[in-house]
């Protein structure tokens, strides 16, 4: 383990269990259809690429990053699209991948922006801090619920590193110092 690691969050077992059965579970909402699949850059796309190869539904692959014009950490409801789909989402079954969800505020822009494009909209996320939640936001599929703790790994940064961790980790806290 890395020395920046204070102890492991959620195991490549839980994690496999986990996206497992969040496949199962759009695999029968969406039997017989086709999804885009969102994935956000940059931290979605380990948990998308594990998931994605456990649908057995029509998917469609596609990315957009956006960032916050929030100052500090916390985000505001204002985003900047830094890159965007390639294709008319009108009328698409769009699922957007989604690492964590903490404020939802990008979330919540993001989900606006779709919508306004004509895309049915819905959330696949493989974590959630609901008690980091400032606005309300409608997730249909949540990996698994997690208290107020900064995670890494599994497609999850700090000042962009540990992406590649292949469990999700709690930091040391004199990382942040
Ligand atoms: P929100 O708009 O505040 O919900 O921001 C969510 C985004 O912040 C996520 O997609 C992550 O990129 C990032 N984020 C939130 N919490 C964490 C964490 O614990 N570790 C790593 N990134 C996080
Ligand atoms: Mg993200």
């Amino acid at each position: 383990m890395l020395k920046e690691i204070k102890s492991v969050f959620v195991s490549e077992e839980k994690i496999a269990e986990i996206v497992e059965g969040l496949a199962e579970r759009i695999n029968a909402d969406y039997a017989g259809k086709n999804i885009v699949l969102l994935v956000i850059l940059k931290g979605s796309v380990v948990f998308a690429s594990d998931l994605m190869r456990k649908l057995d539904v029509d998917v469609t692959l596609e990315f957009m990053q956006v960032s916050s014009y929030g100052k500090g950490s916390v985000s505001s409801g204002e985003i900047k699209i830094t890159k965007d789909v390639q294709i008319d989402l009108n009328g698409r079954n769009v699922i957007i991948a989604e690492d964590i969800i903490d404020s939802g505020n990008t979330l919540k822009a993001l989900i606006e922006l779709l919508k306004n494009r004509g895309a049915n909209v819905e959330v696949c996320t493989l974590l959630s801090k609901p008690s980091r939640r400032e606005v309300d936001v409608d997730v249909k599929y949540v990996g698994m619920e997690i208290p107020n703790e900064f995670v890494v790994g599994y497609g999850m940064d700090h000042a962009e590193k540990f992406r590649h961790l292949p469990y999700v980790g709690i930091l040391k806290e004199e990382v942040y110092s």
